[in-house]
């Protein structure tokens, strides 16, 4: 992406379209006979959910929380919904239905509130299987009476499907990831239920994974859920490029100490620049001194403490000292998300899901 000169002075996501549309085709490349949940939950991983889901064609879209698919078909959305937490009341199972979504069930909980309900409607569900995740979910051993169980319910519409969700499976040499398949897949009817099992992780780098739905999240964002690796190196591109602007530059002399706490101390008089993005727009607290920072085509490191409204970078390395306003990107297309959370001791998932409502989102292509 272009540096370009920001007019309003504010941190901007800029967002892009097409980039998200290559991803969501990658998905089809490596899972050609899975249909495709595209996981826009956490208001699509901070891209915004309904402007990512109206760019793109997968099968369904899936959410974490009932009020994030009332949201979308509010929103006008109409393609197939799933609720991957499922619904907890009875008002809001009636109204699941009345939103016509599917829901997850995971519980015995939300099995009974399924029993008793009593509607001329009914609803799509997916009996969610622990297998060795240990959070929610059936256990995989008592999946079979449970779908047989279900199977008297008046309220279920179809054949439950079988949905996991996987542990470890960014760590490609573990061999928990062959056992949750497994155990789901040994599961007596399961050759009978539609089958989910993969996430972004699990469809890039297990075929056991790539079952009738996938549910891929954060690579249709264009990143690596592996550890030590970019999403260029998946043929992923970045959907999101976060950018803010140049707000000040002075001389600092020797010594100074930078920002809250002096963390930083001059080693010699230099040029000290301060962008416009701080922690309260989801900038990562913890980026630590020597964190990339992208002004005017050339890398310039953080230092000192990152503040709520701005940060502030040495640009002793910068010959031609840019202009205020100067666009800056903090990460995105051309500096690797992953490698700023690494430099904030985070992930990649948080940073994008942290932006806040402050930070502008402008849709690109
Ligand atoms: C149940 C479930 N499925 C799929 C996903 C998508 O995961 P990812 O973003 O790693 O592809 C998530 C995200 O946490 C999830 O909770």
């Amino acid at each position: 992406m272009e540096q370009a000169m920001l007019h309003d002075f504010v941190p901007t996501a800029i967002i892009d379209r097409a980039a998200l549309r290559h991803n969501l085709a990658q998905v089809r490349i490596v899972a050609p006979n899975s249909k495709i949940w595209a996981v826009v939950k956490a208001d699509a991983y901070g891209h915004g959910a309904f402007e990512i889901s109206k760019a793109i064609t997968p099968d369904g879209l899936a959410v974490a929380r009932f009020s994030e698919a009332q949201s979308l078909r509010a929103a006008g959305e109409q393609r197939p919904i799933l609720i991957m937490g499922g619904v907890y009341t009875e008002s809001d199972l009636q109204a699941a239905i009345d939103l016509d979504c599917e829901i997850a069930v995971h519980n015995i909980a939300q099995a009974h509130i399924l029993k008793n309900f009593h509607t001329d409607k009914t609803i799509r569900i997916w009996l969610k299987v622990n297998t060795g995740m240990n959070r929610l979910g059936f256990a995989h051993f008592e999946a079979a009476p449970w779908l047989q169980e279900l199977s008297h319910y008046p309220a279920i519409r179809g054949h439950p499907g079988l949905m996991t969700h996987l542990a470890n499976a960014d760590d490609l040499f573990d061999p928990t990831t062959t056992q949750q398949c497994q155990r789901i897949q040994a599961i007596p009817g399961a050759n009978k239920c539609r089958l989910s099992i993969g996430n972004s992780a699990g469809l890039l780098g297990w075929e056991a994974a790539r079952t009738d739905w996938v549910r891929p999240g954060l690579m249709l964002y264009g990143l690596s859920p592996f550890q030590d690796e970019i999403g260029a190196q998946r043929n992923l591109i970045p959907v999101m490029n976060l950018c803010a602007p140049l707000i000040s530059v002075y001389q600092c002399k020797a010594g100074a100490a930078i920002g809250y706490s002096g963390t930083y101390v001059c080693p010699e008089t230099m040029p000290v620049g301060v962008i416009g993005i701080g922690y309260g727009d989801g900038y990562p607290r913890h980026a630590q001194t020597g964190t990339p920072i992208l002004l005017a085509g050339q890398r310039v490191p953080l230092i000192g403490r990152v503040s709520m409204d701005m940060i502030s970078v040495d640009l002793r390395g910068v010959p031609k000292i840019p202009p205020i306003g100067t666009e800056a990107l903090l990460w995105g297309q051309e500096l690797p998300t992953e490698e700023i959370a690494s430099c904030a001791n985070t992930i990649v998932y948080q940073l994008v899901t942290g932006i806040t409502n402050r930070v502008q989102r402008i849709y690109i292509n």
